[in-house]
């Protein structure tokens, strides 16, 4: 009788999966110091950051489907038509890191053309994160993949795993692709911007040659296009804007009642920047433990600015944080930029 070799099955390598950092953790007195400080200033402002809660976030995804607010799918556009061109001129086997990754789709259907080696996705909680990757590393099993949580519109102070000079002992460092499309960086005063700008080029550095920063940035137009993309017929943009005050209840036990308040969006022509506001209907007091604060009819609370780029300026700012060189694509009306700098 032939004897017949039997093979130990072969052991199937457990499935990848995901690395989480968590690295900002939610200080509750800081944010309650912070909130009150810009509720009680002459003129009222708050960061924009706290426009996204969960519901925030997902009025902002709604706001991204509006006809009137054309800078989401006009750079979807942008990356349709050029993503091969792009792929020239970033670096192949990257680290890719996604800066406010959410639901991580615009980069992942950058994966086929780019082919990075690892994927990091950044935004404010890894939790957030975990199921967006979680699916889209069993898409892409050979991708290595890392969630950080961290706040960077502070700083961009990357953890170690999200690094390029990260990569396994005896591998050569990966370049770094940093990805931050949306026009998020519009949502930076021009000061800011150029500070975050230094700090990615500083982090595309680290990775050895070749890095640079994929960066998508919204253009200067008239008032009569922008305005309304940020006060949609619907009123989507208004409720993103209104929903900050109950928000704001939770987080300081303030009193502020929504129907004290609209929602006012305008472009700035000087300073190149749509404004949205809150504006008292009428004179109210809101109060909170510890202190109040009285507007009068009419007075508003700054909550969000959002700067438009001539392509020169943007490219100049490039520079002077440190950038070497920039190519740029933009859509068939010239109304938003798609920049590539390389460090
Ligand atoms: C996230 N950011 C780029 C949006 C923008 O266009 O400035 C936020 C936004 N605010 C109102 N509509 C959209």
């Amino acid at each position: 009788m032939p004897s017949t070799a039997v093979q130990a099955p072969c052991p199937a390598s457990p499935p990848r999966s995901p690395r989480f950092v968590q690295l900002h953790h939610e200080d509750q007195a800081a944010v309650r110091e912070e909130l009150l400080r810009g509720l009680t200033a002459p003129a009222a402002f708050t960061a924009p950051k706290y426009l996204y809660d969960a519901l925030g976030s997902r009025l902002f995804d709604a706001i991204t489907e509006l006809p009137e607010y054309y800078p989401t799918r006009t750079e979807a556009a942008i990356f349709s038509a050029h993503a091969s061109d792009m792929a020239a001129h970033v670096p192949a086997g990257a680290t890719l890191v996604d800066l406010g990754a959410g639901n991580c789709q615009k980069a992942a259907r950058l994966f086929e053309v780019f082919r990075p080696k690892r994927y990091v996705a950044v935004d404010i909680s890894a939790d957030y994160l975990r199921d967006a990757l979680d699916a889209l590393q069993r898409q892409h099993p050979a991708l290595d993949m890392v969630g950080v949580g961290m706040d960077f519109s502070h700083s961009l102070a990357l953890p170690p795993e999200a690094r390029g000079d990260a990569a396994p002992a005896g591998s050569d460092a990966n370049p770094v692709l940093m990805f931050y499309p949306g026009s998020s960086i519009g949502n930076f005063t021009p000061d800011a911007a150029q500070t975050f700008l230094r700090e990615a080029h500083g982090a595309c550095l680290r990775g050895g040659a070749g890095g640079g920063l994929l960066i998508g940035v919204d253009r200067v137009k008239p008032a009569s296009l922008l305005e309304p993309a940020y006060d949609d017929a619907l009123g989507v943009t208004a409720a993103f804007n209104r929903n900050l005050l109950p928000r704001i209840n939770r987080l300081t036990g303030a009193d502020f009642q929504l129907a004290d308040w609209r929602h006012v969006a305008l472009f700035n022509s000087a300073e190149s920047r749509i404004e949205m506001h809150l504006e008292a209907l009428r004179a109210v007091t809101v109060r909170w433990p510890g202190g109040e604060r009285s507007f009068a009819s009419g007075e508003r609370i700054h909550t969000e600015n959002s700067y438009k780029w001539q392509e020169a300026d943007f490219a100049a700012l490039l520079r002077s944080a440190g950038f070497t060189s920039t190519q740029v694509w933009t859509d068939a009306r010239g109304w938003f930029s798609v920049f590539w700098a390389q460090t």
